[in-house]
């Protein structure tokens, strides 16, 4: 009698882990934490300054004195208890503080050398977008959220065309970079309000991309999720740097550990810390983040 078959249905194809590069440093440190292997990133370029930043809602000031690089080819991690200015200060990267009555700011923030209020503010947040806490898909198709964000965009006339053989393909790229295509490629009608959390996040995430972003920030974008869901935007985070300029605020330190290139640690609207993830983690300069970082991994 031969054995029982025993078949293990996959939900994806298994993934190929592309072969190591040269050079790579181990990934998993001595205290053991697992990192993803990944390749270093093959160009790493300053994209956004941020100089002397100080952020206040009326009189108090809850970001202080910040000066960070953003560079594409990383993946910047801000960490921080809640209170700490993450959210403001990620949020003045694409002047959407200035939305807030009463919001003010001093000190210096570039892209590719130009201050940002210097920059038509819709241009602006088209090269800088956000992805938000709550994903918040528009209530249409899935296929209309992403088309929404291409034909609102110059590159594609900034008129609305629908199911040209242009748009499906840009549409189905920015699903692609999303990795969400293959879970809703056999019904693009079918209404975004009807995926599941972690589909709707990375559908907010396509109709970023699909704008073609230099920079993408990220507010804490799995903080509603389920693991798996988790797993896969940090995939996509990882791989995204390569074209991306990558801001990510999180409060779950060992996602900062694992997606992260550079973290930036805050307190108070101060930054106390800026390193290495390696470094941040494993080799803090600072008490405070010693106490802060040590309460993740024991
Ligand atoms: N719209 C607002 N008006 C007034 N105060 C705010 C507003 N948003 C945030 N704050 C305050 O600014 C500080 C920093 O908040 P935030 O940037 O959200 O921190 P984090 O994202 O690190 O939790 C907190 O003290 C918070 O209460
Ligand atoms: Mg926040």
């Amino acid at each position: 009698m031969p054995p029982p078959v025993r078949r293990i249905t996959l939900e994806r194809e298994p993934y190929v882990a592309p072969p190591r590069a040269a050079g790579a440093t181990a990934q998993a440190p001595a205290n053991g934490r697992l990192r993803a292997v990944r390749a270093p990133s093959t160009q790493v370029r300053q994209r956004m300054a941020i100089e002397g930043v100080w952020l206040a809602y009326g009189e108090n000031w809850v970001v202080r004195d910040v000066s960070l690089p953003v560079r594409q080819g990383e993946v910047l991690a801000l960490i921080g208890a809640s209170g700490s200015g993450k959210t403001t200060l990620l949020r003045s990267l694409n002047r959407l503080t200035e939305v807030t009555a009463g919001a003010a700011r001093s000190g210096r923030v570039s892209l590719d050398g130009e201050e940002i209020h210097e920059l038509e503010v819709n241009a602006l947040r088209r090269r800088v977008s956000m992805v938000f806490q709550q994903p918040n898909p528009f209530p249409m198709s899935i296929y209309d959220n992403v088309a929404y964000a291409l034909v609102e965009s110059p590159r594609h006339g900034g008129r609305r065309r629908r199911r040209t053989p242009e748009l499906e393909l840009a549409v189905a790229d920015a699903l692609r970079r999303a990795g969400l295509y293959d879970e809703v490629a056999s019904d693009l009608e079918r209404s975004a309000l009807r995926l599941s959390g972690g589909q709707q996040q990375r559908l907010c995430i396509a109709r970023a991309l699909a704008a073609e972003p230099e920079v993408l920030l990220l507010d804490e974008p799995c903080s509603a999720l389920d693991p798996i869901s988790t797993a896969t935007i940090e995939k996509l985070i990882v791989e995204l740097r390569e074209t991306v300029a990558i801001v990510i605020v999180t409060h779950n330190l060992q996602q900062a550990f694992r997606v992260a290139d550079h973290v930036a640690f805050m307190h108070l609207g101060e930054l106390v810390e800026y390193g290495s993830s390696e470094q941040v983690f494993d080799r803090p300069s600072q008490q405070r983040t010693r106490d802060y970082v040590s309460g993740a991994f024991g």
